[in-house]
């Protein structure tokens, strides 16, 4: 299959009447799939309705089947298409977080979307993305979008459109190229069916944040059990994600004591590289040493993340150390996700 690269800028009006949208979203229309931009990553678009074009999505990506796709909208009033009730609290988080990086789980109404969308469950994650060219592509095709990342299936996800047709090109039919995206990790997802809201997967909204519209909100506790024994609830974050294709370790303690790691493994003949920050390039002595953005900014981190881990496989090392984060505020995404690149290695000083 020839997939489209359509280029789009964002900040041009009229978004509605742009061709490669208009083009794009017949395709949608046609039950094809295209990889379209949003906030947090590029997603792999298709009609939510249809099992051909959900069946396309789970295939282009090598998807397992047991795993549901975030349903995208432009407008709340697409909600009660699907949903079966909205509770107090989600509308709060709504009104203060939509269109943005929060995907809310809501009890699914029976029979309006596809089946293998929502795996078969009694539940459906919805979002509305903080992106114009996103939002102008869903009113102009009218649908529920469903859109997981557009990565293959345990790749990082895909910032860029290059990303998107380093792993998917032949196998979809267009991406609209709208530059980098902002966020860098997915949106946080929040399961609103029970009275405390509880985080399934941290991401763009903090839990701070989240806090400070709604009260208390819980994290699913197998998101801090490394060892896994409990179960997500999110079906997605059972799965090994986000990983380079060289083994990597996170580094618990002094920037000294991960240059010694470094020493030890070069000694061995090995290519290793080091994930840190721009404040400490400086002080690593590696073959490849990737600044991750700011740790004095973590947004900037979790920016270049996914890129970065992909940097890793061009430049072919061995091994990767990489430096560790907070774990408040975006830092609990980026951990999340270094945490399941690394498949959970840690060495501690
Ligand atoms: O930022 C994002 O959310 C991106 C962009 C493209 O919108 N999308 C994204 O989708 O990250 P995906 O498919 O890569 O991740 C969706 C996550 C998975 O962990 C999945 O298991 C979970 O959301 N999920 C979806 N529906 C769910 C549901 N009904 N109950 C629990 N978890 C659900
Ligand atoms: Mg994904």
């Amino acid at each position: 299959m020839n997939t489209n690269v359509w280029k789009v800028d964002k900040y041009v009006d009229k978004l509605e009447s742009n061709p490669h949208i208009v083009d794009a979203a017949h395709f949608l229309r046609d039950n094809e799939v295209i990889a379209l931009p949003t906030e947090t990553v590029y997603g792999l678009g298709g009609n939510a309705e249809s099992d051909e074009a959900v069946t396309k999505i789970f295939e282009a990506k090598g998807r397992p089947v047991d795993n549901p796709l975030i349903i995208h909208i432009a407008d709340i009033a697409q909600l009660e298409q699907f949903t079966a009730e909205i509770p107090a609290k989600a509308e709060v988080l709504m009104d203060q977080f939509w269109p943005g990086p929060l995907t809310i789980i809501f009890k699914k109404k029976q029979g309006a979307l596809s089946e293998k969308a929502t795996a078969g469950l009694d539940t459906v994650g919805v979002r509305m993305p903080d992106h114009p060219v996103a939002l102008a592509l869903f009113r102009q095709c009218g649908l529920p979008i469903a859109a997981p990342s557009a990565n293959s299936s345990g790749k990082p996800s895909p910032t860029t459109a290059q990303h998107v047709m380093d792993d998917l090109n032949g196998k979809i039919a267009g991406v609209l190229d709208a530059g980098p995206t902002g966020v860098g990790v997915e949106s946080t997802v929040v399961d609103c069916t029970e009275e405390i809201p509880v985080i399934l997967r941290p991401g763009g909204i903090t839990k701070e944040q989240l806090e400070a519209a709604v009260g208390q909100v819980r994290i699913d506790p197998a998101l801090t059990n490394t060892e896994g024994t409990a179960r997500p609830k999110a079906p997605g974050m059972k799965y090994r994600h986000y990983a380079p294709n060289a083994p990597l370790y996170l580094v618990s303690g002094t920037r000294v004591f991960l240059q010694q790691l470094v020493e030890e493994k070069k000694q061995e003949g090995l290519r290793v590289g080091v994930l840190t920050t721009e404040e400490h390039t400086g002080e690593f002595d590696a073959d490849v040493v990737f600044a991750c953005g700011r740790r004095a900014e973590l947004e900037t981190v979790a920016a270049m993340l996914y890129d970065t881990l992909r940097k890793f496989n061009q430049s072919e090392v061995d091994v990767i150390f990489s430096e560790m984060f907070p774990t408040t505020g975006v830092g609990l995404a980026i951990m999340n996700r270094l945490q399941k690149a690394a498949g959970n290695k840690m060495i501690s000083e």
